[in-house]
Order: structure tokens, then sequence, then C-alpha cells
């Protein structure tokens, strides 16, 4: 467990080291992000705590899929969000919510929360951003965020649809505005969501933590379709 440990931490220099080598590069820095990228998979398997940080996000954007993916923002999140657990997608959340997640994030890579004891040993070399690269992480997260419902704009919100989908698609973040996407995108991304509740075993996993009413996917689909954008 020991020998784990020193494998998961020497891996984790050495991704570290690149991510500021990304920013010089230039025409590189795609490469060099996702080799960051590639070192910190090999670094959750190394650790004993690996399956633990796989788990907190699932594999859902890598750095090119990002929007911007050459902007400063997109930089930073390439550099920071995954010395912890797989890329976030800044469209996973609304606006408002992106700011204390942030604040909470920054606060776990200055050494504090993190499980306590737990992960001390793994957690001792992660770098966390300055006031003004936080402050350009969040503004770049908000600018591409995800759009809560308005209900009142949404007759059928009340209907038991709508409910289904209120109830199942607010377990990690505000349940999207239906014109986000169009009837033809829904079931794709519905799909995705699928996989990403299997990811995060909520829904899923053990009967008892299982949510109610059971996730009934035709359902929501139709709602949201009935609800879609039509262009
Ligand atoms: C020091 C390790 C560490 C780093 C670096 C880190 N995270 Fe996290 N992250 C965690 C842990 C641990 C959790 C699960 C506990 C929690 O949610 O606080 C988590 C959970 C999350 C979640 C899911 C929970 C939620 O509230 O939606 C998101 C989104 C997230 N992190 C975004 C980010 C972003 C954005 C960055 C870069 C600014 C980042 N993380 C960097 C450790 C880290
Ligand atoms: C287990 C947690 C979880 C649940 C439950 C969940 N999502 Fe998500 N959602 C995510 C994560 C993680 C992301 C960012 C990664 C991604 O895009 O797959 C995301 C991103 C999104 C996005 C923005 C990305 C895009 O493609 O537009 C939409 C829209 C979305 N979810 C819709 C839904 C809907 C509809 C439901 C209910 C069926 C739902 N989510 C339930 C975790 C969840």
């Amino acid at each position: 467990m020991v020998g784990a440990m020193k494998t998961g931490q020497t891996v984790l220099t050495i991704a570290l080291c690149l991510a500021p080598a990304a920013h010089a590069a230039g025409g590189a820095a795609g490469s060099a992000q996702a080799d960051a990228i590639a070192k910190a998979k090999y670094r959750w398997e190394q650790s004993p705590h690996g399956a633990l940080l796989e788990r907190i996000l699932p594999p859902a954007v890598e750095p090119g899929d990002l929007p911007e993916p050459r902007s400063a923002g997109a930089r930073l999140a390439t550099t920071y969000c995954v010395q912890c657990h797989y890329l976030p997608n800044p469209a996973m959340h609304n606006a408002a919510k992106w700011q204390p997640v942030v604040e909470r994030m920054v606060w776990r890579m200055e050494g504090r929360g993190n499980l306590g004891e737990l992960m001390q040993d793994m957690m001792a070399d992660v770098k966390a951003p300055s006031a003004h690269e936080r402050a350009t992480l969040v503004r770049y997260l908000q600018k591409h965020a995800q759009k809560e419902i308005d209900p009142g704009k949404y007759p059928d919100f009340r209907s038991p649809a709508g409910q289904i989908f209120a109830i199942a698609c607010s377990q990690c973040h505000v349940p999207p505005d239906p014109k986000r996407h169009t009837a033809r995108e829904w079931p794709r991304v519905v799909e995705r969501m699928q996989r990403n509740m299997a990811w995060a075993n909520r829904v899923t996993g053990d009967p008892l933590l299982r949510t109610s009413p059971a996730l009934d996917t035709a359902e929501i689909i139709r709602f949201l379709q009935r609800n879609s954008r039509t262009h």
C-alpha cells in the first residue's frame, strides 16, 4: 500500500509539472493537457483512494470538448480541476452554483477537507489557483453554465411527468431548461445522464438508496421533448 502511494505521488508531480508547460507551449497545449489527464488517471489507478476519486465526477468531457478550449478559463480548469477527479463540464451547474463550488474546491486544494487524514498523503502536492485565476475560472464556468427550468413557463411542470423529471433531474444539479436541447437531442442527453447516475451510484445502486419514484426515462424524455427547443 505504501508502495502504491509513492507511485501515485510521483505521477501527481509529473502531472502538475506538465500543466504550466502547456501554457507556454501554445500549440502543444492540447497534447500536454491530455498527457496531464492521462497521468491523473494513472495516479488514481495507483492510489488506494483512486476508486473513490474516480467516482466523484463521470468522465464526460475531454479538454478539447470544453467550450472555448483555448481560453484562459478552459486552460485553468484543465490545470486545476483534474488534480482529484475527471474534468468538470461547465454546463453541469447553473451560474449561481459555480461560485460556491469553486470556493469549496479551492478550500480542498489548500489542503483542507479531503476526508481528513485519509487523502493527506495524496493531496500533499496539489496546487491551488491564485485569487486572479479563481476569478477567471468562475467567470468562465458561469459563462457556459446550465440554465434552470422556469416552472412558471411550463404548465405541465406540475403534472406527474413534470414531477418525475423534477425529482430525477435535480439530484446533482438544477433541473435543466427544456429549451436547452431539441427533441432530437434530448434522448441522448438523458441516456448520458443515466450513465452519470450509474457512475455516481445514486439510482441504480443499492435498492435502499434508489430514488422514488423509480426513474422513468421514457416519461422524462417525453416531458423534455414536448417543451424542447424547436430549431
Ligand atoms: C483537492 C482535490 C480537488 C480538486 C483539485 C478539485 N476538486 Fe472538485 N471535488 C473534490 C472532492 C473531494 C469532491 C467530492 C466532495 C465535494 O463535492 O465537495 C469534489 C466534487 C466536485 C463536483 C461535484 C459536486 C458538486 O457540487 O457538483 C464538482 C462539480 C467539482 N468537484 C468541480 C471542481 C472544479 C470546477 C474544480 C477546479 C476549480 C475542482 N472540482 C477541483 C476534490 C477536488
Ligand atoms: C448523478 C448525477 C446526475 C443526475 C441525476 C442528472 N445529471 Fe445531468 N449532469 C450530470 C453531470 C455530471 C453533468 C456534466 C457531465 C455531462 O454533461 O455528462 C450533467 C450535465 C447535464 C446537462 C448539461 C450538458 C448538456 O449536454 O446539455 C444537462 C442538460 C443535463 N445534465 C440534464 C439532465 C437531465 C434531463 C437529468 C434527468 C434525467 C439529469 N441531468 C440528471 C449529472 C447528473
